[in-house]
């Protein structure tokens, strides 16, 4: 419910469970008054504002009247808690939106207009957004004070658990054009500096490590400049109080519906608050907005917790599975088996033909033919960008039907944004690529450039070479992949004013092509990936219902990208492929890919029987219970691998009848008590588990827990526990 009380000019957005409170000062500026559980809407806000007035040396000169004044009602315009902080004015903490005005201006101060109320989410135009659910919003309207631009700041509830959705529109109403210098989505004051923050960093092959450390006095960023969301930093960051853990106490978690450069900024100011900004990152960002044109921003997700970081994540599974996910979602999950790790580059018909039969041994329902089907491609230094056949190499047509023929569904790899400068495309079209402005040196990354996806053109000859494919193939499945980042970016399409808009507009490009793929093909499931994991975020999975995680998946590494990339993402979300990473048996690595995606990327053809036989049994399970408990069951962290020898976790189907349960160690461990706690059963039913064969009940499983003593463990040995309700 969003209400407003005209005489406390209080604000009040609640679901029930949380409240997001704002005050319209008399000023016209939106202060943030409260955010976290739900109370009564504040009548009186004097003593909450009373923080305002300290210290206050500030007043305003009026150059018309000759006039010195203060603030009216106590607002101190450099640290009150705001909506939208100003920009070259007092107030020197991070503005979330900065405009250059025709005039030369770059003071950008917006004040409160007028407001509407929405029984609904508005969908943006060009980005990916929230695409259904039960949420209220209010479109704050706010005019610059000196000009005739316009912000619109839109706050959406959801009705049904604890998310909030932020996100601006800038209209430009002024005769001329303007630029818009940054274009966050959010603006997020807290009130105290007693916070910590966790972020997840990585790099190619080990990303989402989980870092936790206290926000200190000054400004922590987590951004990417990459030209997408990158290995280096997921735009996933989790706000919380200092006593707060996984069970008890306040955590806010944040992200962004969006792929490219994204910038999150913690300034812990000298007045002990927490100012946060969090959007598109505004290195070289500068938007031309003509007059009468609208921009907006992507938008923020906010999963808001009292009740500790597990219900954070338990929101954003939520949120991701029922409002973000498209009806590609519901297409059927089959167990891949992709050829990238088994034979790389080199196949041929045969081997490709030889793999299908053996990956069907061990119950693959869907054969994907990875890099190096295409144009000259027999290593990463040619051909992409030719998106046709090499029909030298293989005979797909041959390929396909033998899939069909043995019930088996086919999918290919795609890498659109991308060309080899060893390509037809790139002969005929140099300046399709990203480049700089006297093109004469380029990075090159893998042999490859970006293409320039910010130009029409570009997406244009892609999609036609995709379409011409997939309407002569039968294709079940793509797998899109983006294997380097943007260094680079100048267009040679837009002229000089406009080179500060690249950034953003490759991404458009990216979610263009991709959308117009997804609608021409909705019987084709995508799955997204950017060399691994660089490109895990809720922009791609708005198109994508899951992404290839990382190209790491030894067990050893593999078990904390999965369990730090859950924190903030559905296990149905997470590609992971069993491969054949000798640290430890395919069983063990079985058990961990089926807390994802669960697929195969091995040579078929080396397994022995004994493998075959464990990955066939995990197949099974994964026949009967990967759905209802994995896909769309509750996920809970029992314990954390950053904190301790062992990762446990386990997931419970929505009716609490079934439950399956990891758990894996690192190191060598026996002898010694070890009890596993579980979570989410029913107190009083009766529960038989696999471990050790007994029923107990569902409160003697959550007490007391299964006795895992005395267990002999190898490094990186893992157990899968199934535990079932006995009627
Ligand atoms: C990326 C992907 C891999 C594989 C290769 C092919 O690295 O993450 O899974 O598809 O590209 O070149």
């Amino acid at each position: 419910m969003i209400e407003y009380n005209e005489k406390s000019r209080v604000f009040n957005i609640t679901n029930g469970s949380i409240s997001y409170m704002i005050y319209l000062n008399s000023e016209g500026i939106l202060e943030t008054i409260y955010f976290g559980k739900a109370i009564a809407p504040l009548t009186d806000v004097s003593a909450l504002r009373k923080s305002n007035e300290w210290h206050d040396s500030s007043f305003t000169y009026d150059n018309v009247n000759k006039t010195e004044y203060k603030y009216s009602d106590g607002f101190k315009n450099n640290s009150a808690p705001l909506e939208i902080g100003s920009h070259g004015k007092y107030d020197k903490r991070h503005a979330p939106i900065v405009i250059k005005q025709a005039n030369g201006s770059y003071e950008t101060d917006f004040r409160y207009d007028s407001f509407v109320i929405y029984k609904c989410i508005k969908p943006l135009t060009e980005l990916p957004h929230v695409r259904k659910g039960n949420f209220e919003t209010i479109e704050f309207i706010c005019k610059e004070k000196e000009s005739n631009v316009y912000l619109h700041l839109y706050i959406s509830i959801d009705l049904d658990k604890d998310i909030i959705i932020k996100s601006f529109k800038i209209e430009n109403k002024e005769k001329n054009n303007i630029k818009i210098l940054r274009a966050e989505s959010l603006q997020l004051d807290l009130p105290s500096d007693k916070y910590d923050l966790i972020h997840f960093h990585g790099r190619w092959q080990n990303e989402r490590n989980c870092v936790e450390e206290p926000l200190i006095d000054g400004i922590k960023e987590i951004s990417s400049n990459y030209g997408r969301s990158s290995h280096e930093e997921n735009p996933l960051v989790i706000i919380k109080e200092k006593e707060t853990n996984n069970e008890y106490g306040v955590a806010i978690g944040l992200n962004l519906i969006y792929s490219g450069n994204f910038k999150f900024r913690a300034h812990v100011t000298s007045y002990k608050q927490t100012h946060i900004t969090y959007g598109m990152n505004d290195e070289d960002f500068e938007w031309e907005l003509k007059s009468g044109e609208c921009f907006e921003t992507p938008q923020a997700v906010i999963s808001y917790s009292y009740n500790g970081i597990e219900k954070v994540s338990q929101n954003f599974h939520s949120f991701i599975l029922y409002n973000l996910l498209s009806e590609k979602n519901k297409l059927p999950k089959r167990i891949p088996f992709n050829s990238w790790e088994g034979c790389f580059f080199d196949f041929d018909t045969k081997t490709v033909t030889d793999y299908i039969d053996d990956g069907a041994k061990i119950g693959t329902e869907l054969f994907v033919l990875d890099d190096g089907w295409f144009g000259k491609r027999n290593l990463d230094n040619a051909g992409l960008g030719d998106w046709v056949v090499n029909k030298e190499k293989i005979d797909l047509h041959k390929i396909i039907n033998h899939c069909k023929s043995k019930g088996i569904a086919f999918g290919i790899w795609f890498e659109p944004e991308m060309i080899n400068y060893d390509s037809d495309l790139y002969r005929s079209h140099p300046e399709f690529v990203l480049s700089n402005a006297d093109n004469k040196t380029i990075s090159c990354i893998r042999h490859q450039f970006h293409l320039d996806f910010s130009n029409a053109d570009v997406i244009e000859n892609i999609y036609n070479q995709m379409k011409a494919f997939l309407d002569e193939y039968e294709i079940d499945y793509i797998k899109w992949d983006c294997n380097r980042i943007i260094c680079e970016h100048y267009s040679n399409k837009y002229p000089s004013e406009k080179q500060g808009e690249i950034y953003h507009r490759v991404i458009l490009g990216y979610y263009k092509l991709l959308s117009r793929i997804c609608d021409e093909y909705p019987n084709i499931l995508i799955e997204g990936c950017a060399s691994g994991g660089g490109r895990f975020d809720l922009g791609t999975l708005f198109y994508t219902p899951q992404i290839w995680a990382s190209d790491e998946s030894d067990p050893a590494v593999r078990m904390e990208i999965n369990y730090n990339t859950s924190i903030g993402y559905p296990l149905s979300t997470i590609g992971a492929h069993v491969n054949a990473s000798p640290i430890t048996n395919y069983k063990t690595k079985a058990i961990l890919a089926l807390f994802g995606t669960y697929g195969y990327e091995m040579n078929p053809n080396k397994l022995t029987k004994e493998e075959i036989d464990s990955l066939s049994e995990i197949a099974d399970v994964y026949h009967k219970y990967h759905k209802s408990v994995i896909e769309e069951g509750t996920l809970y962290h029992l314990l954390d691998p950053n904190k301790s020898n062992w990762m446990a976790m386990q997931s419970v189907s929505i009716d609490k009848s079934v439950s399956l349960c990891v758990c894996m160690n690192r190191k060598k461990e026996w002898d010694r008590y070890r009890f596993l706690k579980l979570k989410g059963l029913k107190k009083d039913s009766k529960y038989l588990n696999s471990y050790d064969n007994t029923i107990q009940t569902g409160e003697y499983l959550m007490n007391i827990g299964i006795n895992m003593s005395n267990e002999w463990c190898n490094e990186f040995d893992c157990r899968l526990i199934i535990i079932t309700e006995q009627k």
